[in-house]
């Protein structure tokens, strides 16, 4: 069944949703439907349904609206009101639209784009039966143990701008990495993230234009974190955070990533936007584990070996051929 966008979520998950939610974490006691209605000005009816969605959605709530609501286990879904829950992010917090499983969320958040959708906007799935990757790659999206999430941007500025946000995203994630699990992944030019030499997860930008003006760009990150094992052809070259970091996570290390990253993430955008892409390029460079490595770029059909000597004020690679000549690489990946 195809997710339905149409329905808006700010009335419904984050707002009622989340005080009754939020009510009853902080309670001591059990809450009757009488005392949260009256506490949350809403009707017993309203409380009653809202406690039911809770339930649906995965919540573990104890009791009866006389003899009083008690949560007793909260899900450990990327839900909107988790989310939102405490998210110290002005600008990129939502509105959120969570589904069990979409083809992509980047998809979706372009047809969101498309409809008007604001910046901030978040789509996020438990999984993706068609999730995509750079060069028309499928990207591994099994329920539950990875993280997939597009974040929609409306970046007044021109297209050429686009590499650089993708160099900025990736400097939010090793950020967020580096304060949930204390270790920050290495940055491979442009959109790679490694974990001890394999791949830990990738961006995947993608934008709309309009007279020489980003219309709007829908930011994909796609993270391995619970994956116990992979398809045999990702196997050598794949990893997780479970696995690199060789230690379980705690069960919420989703969320906890997740909301760091759009915390980390809003900051720098707002440098970037105040045009300090020099101060963030400085950090993406003490992060890469690209410059100063012999490579191989592949674009399509053509091969290049060469020195990544640097990355250019614009986010293009400079590479030293083996023929002595430095040239700019702005598109393609660099292999292995
Ligand atoms: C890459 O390394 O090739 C980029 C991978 C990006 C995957 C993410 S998962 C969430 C978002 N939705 C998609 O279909 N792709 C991106």
């Amino acid at each position: 069944m195809k997710p339905d966008i149409h329905k808006e979520p700010g009335g419904g998950p984050e707002g009622p949703l989340a005080v009754v939610l939020q009510a009853l974490r902080l309670a001591v006691e059990p809450l009757s439907g009488e005392v949260l209605a009256a506490r949350l000005g809403l009707s017993r009816a309203a409380v009653w349904k809202r406690i039911n969605r809770l339930k649906a959605r995965g919540y573990a709530i104890a009791g009866s609206p006389r003899r009083g609501y008690r949560l007793l286990a909260a899900t450990d879904k990327l839900l909107p009101e988790e989310i939102l829950l405490g998210l110290k992010a002005r600008r990129l917090c939502g509105p959120v639209h969570h589904f069990e499983e979409v083809a992509s969320t980047n998809d979706l958040a372009k047809e969101l784009a498309a409809r008007g959708a604001p910046e901030g906007t978040l789509v996020v799935a438990e999984a993706q039966s068609r999730g995509r990757g750079r060069l028309g790659r499928q990207w591994n999206s099994p329920p539950g143990t990875g993280l997939y999430v597009s974040l929609l941007l409306r970046p007044p500025l021109p297209p050429t701008e686009m590499p650089q946000i993708t160099l900025t995203t990736a400097v939010a994630v090793a950020r967020a990495l580096k304060r949930v699990t204390g270790v920050a992944p290495g940055l491979k030019w442009p959109n790679d993230l490694l974990l001890a030499g394999k791949k830990l997860g990738g961006i995947l930008t993608e934008m709309e234009t309009e007279s020489d003006q980003i219309r709007h760009l829908v930011v994909g990150l796609g993270l391995n974190v619970g994956n116990r094992a992979f398809p045999e052809e990702l196997a050598a070259m794949a990893t997780s955070l479970a696995l690199g970091l060789g230690r379980p996570l705690p069960k919420n290390s989703r969320l906890a990533i997740l909301k760091a990253w759009l915390e980390e993430f809003e900051d720098l955008y707002e440098r970037f936007l105040a045009r300090d892409f020099p101060g963030i390029l400085e950090e993406w460079r003490s992060l890469t584990v690209t410059l100063g490595q012999r490579v191989t770029v592949r674009q399509g059909p053509l091969t290049i070996h060469g020195l990544a000597l640097e990355v250019a004020p614009d986010g293009a690679l400079l590479l030293e051929t083996d023929s002595g000549e430095v040239i700019r690489v702005t598109s393609g990946e660099i292999a292995g």
